[in-house]
């Protein structure tokens, strides 16, 4: 039986097909209106698809309008019990409803690139494609998630040493319009409706979030953290993503505080979100640059963390794109305290929707990912690798933005990026990995003897 017929099946035994279109139109309209004859149509699309379900005469060609319908009007779960590819997370639903509930399918058995393994921070690890620090790591069961889909160099969601609620939603939209690169660094303006839509395994997505980086407290992460890390074999890495909040001595040692508990939660690498280009300022300003556009604050926080953490405790500062001037000044001051390098963050933008209103309400700025960053992080990647062998100082470069399929997974590692992570792409592919280690599992250069 064809996946099609199959989830028609399922939906026809639960009795879902009539809901469906209204579900589908609630989905659509839940942050804002389309115009009115792109709602009609879709409204058509839907009305049409569902008297075909009733009347059992869905076909293959079906399937591209079923998955939307479906994931939009919140029975995504229905797709992935037959094999049917969907976004991995619910925008529709809330950073809290999200926490224990990845979508999209799970392979029966974990891809797996043989015996073969590659050396990231000192250990040796499975084929190198993983997850960076994003809500697709943002807890437990997202870790065992995307360990059984193939993910191996899985960074947790970024922490702090408090608790943090995420921004207003909308917090993530496809930025539909944008399918090619932008040029490094580009000052992007974005067109992006909360409505659109890009289709699951699409190698051009690009999208545009505002989470605030959101945090449960401690006391909830810590004891997840720590399952989490247990979740892991040993052809992963887990990388525990920390931030700090407030401003000079207070941001520094609320660093060092968080990035220490991490490490008592059982982290061996932190990872130092340095770049995030969605943090509000406390004094209603709107929303703050990244901090490593800042190299003295971010010296001072990589160095106490540095001092704070245990000597095995591996360390990785993870950077947005920076111009020549800035990331070859800053480089050789952070080689020394890391063991790693990570980059990119999301292309802090303007964000609006096609009538021109904000995107995300009073939030101007949001990050953007996905193959509109792509030759940026290209270009920050081939930076680091060169500033690396020219600085003598030997640093592990951990590369991400814009990989949505093989060929941009190759292009990062051939820059020279010892592990290579996607955010956008996972989110559109949640089988992605499986499709980088069929292609390259046996190809990929570097491997290292097994331990
Ligand atoms: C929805 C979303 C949430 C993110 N949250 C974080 C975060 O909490 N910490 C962080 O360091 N980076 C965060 N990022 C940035 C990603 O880790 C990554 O650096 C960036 O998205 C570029 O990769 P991509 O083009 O594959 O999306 C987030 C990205 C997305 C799309």
């Amino acid at each position: 039986m064809t996946a099609v017929r199959a989830v028609r099946d399922d939906l026809v035994a639960r009795g879902l097909v009539d809901g469906l279109p209204g579900a589908f139109l609630a989905g659509v309209t839940r942050f804002g209106r389309p115009p009115q004859a792109e709602l009609d149509a879709l409204r058509a699309d839907a009305a049409a698809l569902a008297d075909r379900l009733a009347a059992g005469q869905v076909e293959d060609a079906d399937l591209p309008l079923l998955t939307r319908v479906l994931y939009v009007a919140g029975q995504a779960d229905l797709l992935a019990a037959s094999g049917v590819l969907s976004p991995m997370y619910d925008v529709l639903g809330g950073f809290r409803d999200n926490l224990a509930r990845p979508l999209g399918p799970r392979l029966p058995e974990r891809p797996s690139a043989g015996g073969r393994r590659w050396s990231l921070l000192g250990r040796r690890i499975g084929f190198p494609v993983g997850i960076p620090a994003c809500v697709l790591n943002g807890s437990e069961a997202w870790v065992r998630h995307n360990v059984a889909n193939g993910w191996n160099v899985l960074t947790y969601k970024t922490v702090r040493s408090r608790a943090h609620p995420a921004n207003e939603q909308p917090n993530w939209v496809f930025a539909a319009r944008a399918t090619a690169s932008l040029p490094p660094g580009a000052d992007a303006d974005v067109v992006a409706d909360p409505w659109d839509w890009v289709a699951p395994g699409s190698a051009t997505v690009s999208s545009v979030n505002s989470f605030g980086v959101p945090s449960p407290a401690p006391e909830e992460w810590m004891p997840d953290l720590a399952r989490a890390v247990d979740a892991v074999g040993d052809e992963q890495l887990l990388l525990v993503s920390v931030m700090g909040e407030g401003n000079g001595p207070e941001l520094v040692e609320d660093f060092a505080r968080t990035a220490r508990l991490a490490q008592e939660a059982g982290a061996s690498v932190i990872e130092l979100n340095l770049s995030c280009p969605n943090t509000l300022s406390a004094s209603g300003g709107g929303v703050k640059p990244p901090l490593c556009l800042d190299p003295d604050a971010t010296v001072a926080v990589v160095e106490a963390v540095r001092r704070a953490l245990d000597d095995r405790t591996g360390l990785v500062a993870k950077l947005s794109w920076l111009d020549e001037r800035r990331l070859a000044a800053l480089v050789p001051r952070l080689a020394p305290l890391v063991d790693g390098i990570a980059g990119i963050n999301t292309l802090q933008s303007r964000v609006r929707r096609s009538d021109g209103a904000p995107t995300f309400p009073g939030r101007e700025l949001a990050g953007l990912s996905g193959i509109a960053v792509r030759d940026s992080a290209l270009d920050l990647t081939r930076r680091l690798v060169a500033l690396r062998e020219a600085g003598g100082v030997h640093f592990d470069v951990v590369a991400m933005g814009g990989v949505t399929d093989p060929a941009s997974f190759e292009a990062l590692f051939a820059a020279g990026a010892d592990a290579v992570q996607s955010a956008a792409g996972a989110f559109a592919d949640p089988l992605l990995a499986q499709r980088c280690i069929g292609a390259l599992g046996e190809t990929l250069p570097r491997a290292v003897e097994a331990p």
